[in-house]
């Protein structure tokens, strides 16, 4: 089995190591020549994937194709799929993914609790925008954010004209505004669903985002058994209604007694690095399982509890690996550097796991180790 992988990225270098770890060949597509998951394997297609002949030239080194970000458009997935190499997760799946206003339309439909949202494309609904939703409301842009780029909380008139100007002004397809949930706390919850369309879902996580940022993930949440269950089976009728094949990050909002949709990533998902260690079987492993039409192995944590902190840049520069030099002197801690060859402030640049008996000792020796790696 041939596995080409759509981008070059941390994701796709951790989907990669798991598919290698299985015995498959591994392909990259990565833009740009040399990407972090392009040097972890044999071989790597370059170049854009408007041109028909790095779509040819790949089709022709691959059996099955995934993806590592939710950015391509449909169309040239759906082109792999007509010309006889299957796609999973499928153009379908992610055309009702990829904008973000399109996605809760499609899950407000399919009867699941998302926050109430419009499109603004206009002067007309700009003006709308705080009569129907309040303040604070929230702008984000509807294709290409992440990290929190193309988000805005607004709370003011003043506050919401200049969020519009800097997320890019109003365009068609561009902007969405949504209600402010007073959230408790940020929950994900990774459901992967194979080809024969059984599901599967991992613990529920407590996900830390100051500035709109994943930093830390808890596993699993500090909520009650009854609230992780709804979490659980929301996310997992979301991924069943997108007919999604593959691994599936579900973001939700919480509060107690209640969960709205934030968003879906159909890919592996920060919020289940910890499952490398933590899970009898990765995230990544099992993604590679069901878009390669095995059966799927067990989410199960293999400890009470895990917490995972992100590696943040912390300024600009070149990555030296004097990182390792700290790194390596801390027991228990799991450390992963995604390879990428420069810094910058906030871009992930590795993460760490700790496994514990308790939440709050993992947490504990996971931040003194983050602490420590300067990066
Ligand atoms: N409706 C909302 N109410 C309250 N906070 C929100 C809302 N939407 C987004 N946020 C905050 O902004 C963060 C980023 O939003 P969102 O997940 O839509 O953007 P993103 O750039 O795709 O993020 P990422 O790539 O980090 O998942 C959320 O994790 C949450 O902390
Ligand atoms: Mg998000």
């Amino acid at each position: 089995m041939r596995l080409g992988i759509l981008g070059g990225g941390q994701l796709g270098k951790m989907t990669a190591m798991a598919a290698l770890q299985l015995g498959y060949d591994v392909v990259i597509w990565s833009e740009e020549a040399l990407s972090p998951a392009g040097r972890a394997t044999a071989f790597e297609v370059s170049g854009s994937l408007e041109d028909e002949a790095v779509r040819v030239k790949l089709a022709s080194l691959v059996d099955v194709l995934t993806l590592e970000n939710e950015f391509i458009p449909p169309h040239l997935l759906e082109w792999f799929e007509t010309h006889g190499t299957p796609v999973y997760p499928t153009s379908a799946t992610v055309a009702k993914i990829q904008d973000k206003w399109r996605q809760k339309q499609f899950l407000a439909e399919a009867g699941l609790p998302v926050p109430e949202t419009m499109a603004l494309e206009s002067l007309e609904e700009l003006r709308k925008a705080p009569e129907k939703l309040g303040y604070p409301l929230v702008l984000k842009t509807r294709t290409l954010g992440y990290d929190g780029r193309g988000t805005a909380v607004v709370r003011s008139p003043e506050a919401l004209a200049q969020a519009v100007d800097r997320l890019g002004g109003l365009k068609p397809g561009h902007l969405m505004a949504e209600t402010y949930i007073a959230f408790e706390r940020e929950l994900a919850v990774m459901v992967v669903r194979d080809r024969q369309g059984r599901v599967l879902t991992y613990p529920v996580v407590e996900t830390q985002q100051p500035g709109y940022i994943c930093r830390k993930v808890l596993a699993p949440a500090p909520i009650s058994p009854q609230d992780a269950e709804r979490a659980r089976s929301v996310a997992a009728s979301a991924v069943e209604s997108l007919r999604g094949v593959g691994a599936f990050g579900v973001e939700l909002f919480y509060q107690p007694g209640r969960v709205w949709i934030n968003e879906i990533a159909p890919r592996p998902h920060n919020s289940g690095h910890y499952s490398i260690e933590a899970c009898v079987t990765s995230q990544f492993e099992n993604h590679v399982r069901a878009v390669t039409g095995l059966s799927l192995g067990s989410p199960e944590m293999v400890a009470p509890c895990a917490v995972m902190v992100n590696l943040l840049g912390s300024d600009h520069g070149p990555v030296s690996e004097d990182v390792l030099v700290e790194a390596s002197a801390l027991p228990g801690v799991h450390l992963h550097l995604y390879g990428k060859r420069l810094r910058q402030p906030g871009r992930k640049m590795g993460h760490i796991t700790v496994l514990g008996q308790s939440l709050a000792e993992a947490e504990a020796r996971a931040d003194e180790a983050a602490r420590f790696i300067r990066i």
